[in-house]
């Protein structure tokens, strides 16, 4: 069997395969509820012969959703309208479902991107709140610095978001410590300014979101996956969030329970300079995997089958995330399948399809 297409148990679930669809902001909610434009982006996936499929950043506040169209979990309602399209997930194909849980803090309250990089329209938009009231960028909202009490109620926040979507349904909780967002907010030296104990040290700009990570833990089921999404580097150097910071940080998550690290890169500095190649990410997730022996998810410009299947088979990672692609091409997996030889679950209304496609 191709290396990409062994099954990954994570607890007492399993990836029926080692091919992960990346979360993807569809900017398509409604008041942070999922529509029809989710259930058809997430339904289609799980007829598509994937192993994991991760839901977008799922915002655990109104107030941490990046725009006004982004997902939220944090009523009844929203609950109710995710675990529809986990249910239909489910009758669908073997996928797991994951969820992405979120906090955009500073970068929160933007327009949909499409629109252009600009804060919301006023009517739409709030104030954002982050470690220190430092901007972005030019253009960007001054956040409000979090005291110790509205840090408690996003610790709450988040492990509200965790309850439910225990309860929505999901196999995964991913939790977005990625991408210039809160939790990295708080890691990188480039967004956390503070000088009381969440700022100054690593270990100090850890505790936020290691407090996170901790009541995530508590609630989410120990027979699921457990799963956290960070930025390897700020691509800044020395002066921001480093490997060797998120090796340390990584340990400290296998040490609460985390089963696996989704290693992403970059997000909080616009100066960030990176080199955009196939795979130019997979030696962060490998090197987290061999210093802190934790699997690991590699991602970043993985879009042929051959190339995931070696980052697999060379023991790189444990799994490969894809975006873009995906959205290039749905069926990315039978692609993969036909052209390492393998086969793949294709529900039966699809069936005719594969045998002309093979
Ligand atoms: C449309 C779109 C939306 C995205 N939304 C998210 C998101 O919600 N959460 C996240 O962690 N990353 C998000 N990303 C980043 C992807 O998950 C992925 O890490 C990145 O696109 C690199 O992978 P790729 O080269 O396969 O596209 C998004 C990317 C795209 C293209």
């Amino acid at each position: 069997m191709p290396h990409l297409f062994e099954p990954l148990a994570l607890n007492s679930v399993t990836l029926p395969n080692r091919i992960v669809i990346a979360p993807m902001c569809q900017y398509s909610a409604v008041e942070g509820l999922a529509t029809d434009w989710h259930m058809v982006h997430l339904g289609r996936y799980a007829a598509a012969g994937v192993g994991l499929i991760i839901a977008e950043a799922t915002h655990v506040s109104a107030v941490g959703r990046i725009t006004p169209g982004c997902l939220g979990l944090y009523t009844d309602a929203h609950e109710q309208a995710l675990a529809r399209i986990v249910r239909f997930m489910k009758e669908t194909g073997p996928a797991l479902t994951g969820i992405q849980l979120a906090h955009a803090g500073r970068k929160a309250s933007m327009s949909e991107p499409w629109k252009g990089v600009k804060p919301a329209d006023k009517a739409k938009g709030w104030v954002s709140v982050g470690p220190s009231a430092v901007a972005f960028d030019e253009g960007w909202q001054i956040p409000k610095a979090l005291d110790e009490a509205g840090m408690d109620r996003i610790v709450e926040e988040f492990r509200t978001a965790a309850l439910r979507s225990a309860r929505a349904g999901f196999d995964v909780c991913e939790v977005h410590s990625a991408h210039g967002y809160l939790m990295h907010e708080f890691l990188s030296p480039i967004s956390n300014k503070r000088n009381d104990d969440y700022g100054g040290s690593r270990e100090n700009r850890m505790r936020f979101p290691l407090r996170i990570v901790d009541a995530v833990r508590e609630v989410w089921p120990k027979e699921r996956g457990l799963l956290v999404r960070l930025s390897a580097t700020d691509y800044v150097g020395e002066e921001g969030w480093t490997l060797e910071d998120s090796i340390a940080y990584a340990k400290e998550l296998k040490a609460r329970g985390v089963d696996m690290i989704d290693v992403s890169g970059g997000g909080s500095s616009p100066k960030q300079k990176l080199e955009l190649k196939p795979g130019y990410q997979v030696p962060f997730a490998e090197a987290i995997k061999k210093a802190v022996e934790v699997p690991t998810i590699a991602v970043g410009l993985i879009t042929k089958p051959e190339q995931a299947d070696a980052i697999i088979r060379e023991g790189k990672a444990d799994a490969i995330a894809i975006a873009r692609a995906l959205l290039n091409d749905p069926f990315w997996a039978w692609r993969a399948a036909d052209a390492l030889g393998h086969e793949v679950a294709v529900p039966n209304q699809y069936l005719r399809g594969r045998k002309l496609a093979v």
